[in-house]
């Protein structure tokens, strides 16, 4: 990493909407270490554990909501000039169970903030964390470079998403409010807490710590970009720093697919599990095969490129598992072998 880029935060008032989560809390780590005056987390708390909330002096925890004014008044108070936005409702099969709720916190809650971003007129930079399926669908070429998106998204948790992605363009085109978006590609590490909702990623590793079969859905070869954690907090708080990023929408991506059933093999052989999978059949919004994205622009924009080849990546999470095996059994809303992903399926094979 060049030095200094991540001076600008020096001695600021950093917001972080959905600090409390799986990257929020990484994020609110590295940033509050950076020099800066104040780091604030407004996070509800509805998919994400205290115990996981970084505990640092510079760091202030506000437990509230996004779509409810009193809280957002709270939180300008303090005057933020930096604002990363990742509190949602997450994630897609909850969406499907719940859209309305989906909409109301990704859409409506995304203009809420934008509105007092607005109008607080001290905000240098407001980032907004898009997922690569807002904005790409199975009409697109791959790898998804940010040029073209799609209009068929899979679940109502993408379409929210691209519409806070909408509304942010207009905030930018209208207001001159200096937004930058990202599309995530999955991220995986350390401080995602496995559950009924959650990544592929923590709930294999969950599965595979308890001696379950892992539960392979869909046929053939699934590939997904995964991201170390480390390397999408590096690229948000980059897309916070550089002045080219400003007006653009920059995929944070791997640039390489990993088939899930080689994903299932490592985190089987990093975790000694000997149960192997299971195999279902595919969930009806996950349409996709394949998906990769092309990282040019975040390496033009932000001189971004994720470092962390993808077994390490796993062999960290599965550390950072055991060393918080009780808290994480504690918060956990499932059993071994149950989420949604698999609920009302009945396995087909086994391997
Ligand atoms: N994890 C990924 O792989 C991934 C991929 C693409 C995009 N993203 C985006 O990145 C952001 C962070 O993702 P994550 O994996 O850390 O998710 P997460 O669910 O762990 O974190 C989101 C946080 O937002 C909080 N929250 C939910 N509703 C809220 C509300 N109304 N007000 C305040 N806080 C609220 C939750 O309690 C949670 O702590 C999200 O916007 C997500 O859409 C994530």
């Amino acid at each position: 990493m060049e030095m200094g880029y991540d001076s600008c935060y020096k001695d600021e008032v950093i917001l972080i909407t959905g600090g409390a989560g799986a990257i929020g809390r990484n994020l609110s780590e590295k940033i509050a270490a950076s020099g800066t005056k104040k780091v604030i987390i407004l996070d509800n708390m509805t998919s994400s554990y205290e115990w996981n909330i970084p505990n640092k002096k510079n760091i202030l925890f506000i437990n509230g909501d996004i779509c409810n004014e009193d809280d957002l008044k709270r939180v300008f108070r303090e005057k933020p000039t930096y604002i990363f936005h990742l509190a949602a409702f997450f994630a897609n099969q909850r969406s499907v169970e719940y859209p309305v709720q989906c909409d109301v916190v990704n859409s409506i809650g995304t203009i809420k903030l934008l509105e007092y971003a607005n109008i607080s007129s001290c905000v240098k930079r407001f980032v907004y964390t898009n997922s690569e399926g807002g904005a790409y669908g199975n009409d697109l070429a791959l790898p998804y470079s940010e040029n073209k998106i799609s209009l068929k998204l899979g679940s109502p948790y993408y379409i929210s998403k691209l519409s806070a992605e909408m509304y942010c363009n207009y905030y930018y085109e209208y207001f001159r409010l200096p937004i930058v978006t990202l599309r995530l590609f999955n991220s995986y590490g350390p401080g995602e807490v496995p559950g009924q909702y959650r990544n592929v990623i923590p709930n294999f590793i969950y599965w595979a710590l308890n001696n379950q079969p892992l539960p392979l859905t869909g046929v053939g070869k699934m590939m997904r970009d995964f991201v170390y954690i480390d390397d999408t907090v590096e690229g948000i708080i980059r897309a916070g720093s550089y002045q080219e990023a400003i007006g653009e929408s920059i995929n944070i991506t791997s640039g390489n697919g990993i088939d899930i059933r080689n994903l299932a093999s490592i985190v089987n052989k990093v975790t000694g599990n000997t149960a192997g999978v299971l195999q279902y059949d595919k969930r009806k919004w996950d349409t996709r095969l394949e998906i990769t994205g092309d990282g040019t622009k975040a390496f033009q924009l932000l001189h971004f490129q994720p470092k962390t080849e993808f077994e390490r990546g796993i062999e960290k999470t599965v550390q950072w598992f055991k060393n918080n095996w009780k808290n994480i059994c504690t918060s956990s809303d499932f059993k071994p072998g149950m989420s949604t992903a698999v609920t009302g399926y009945m396995p087909n094979k086994v391997k």
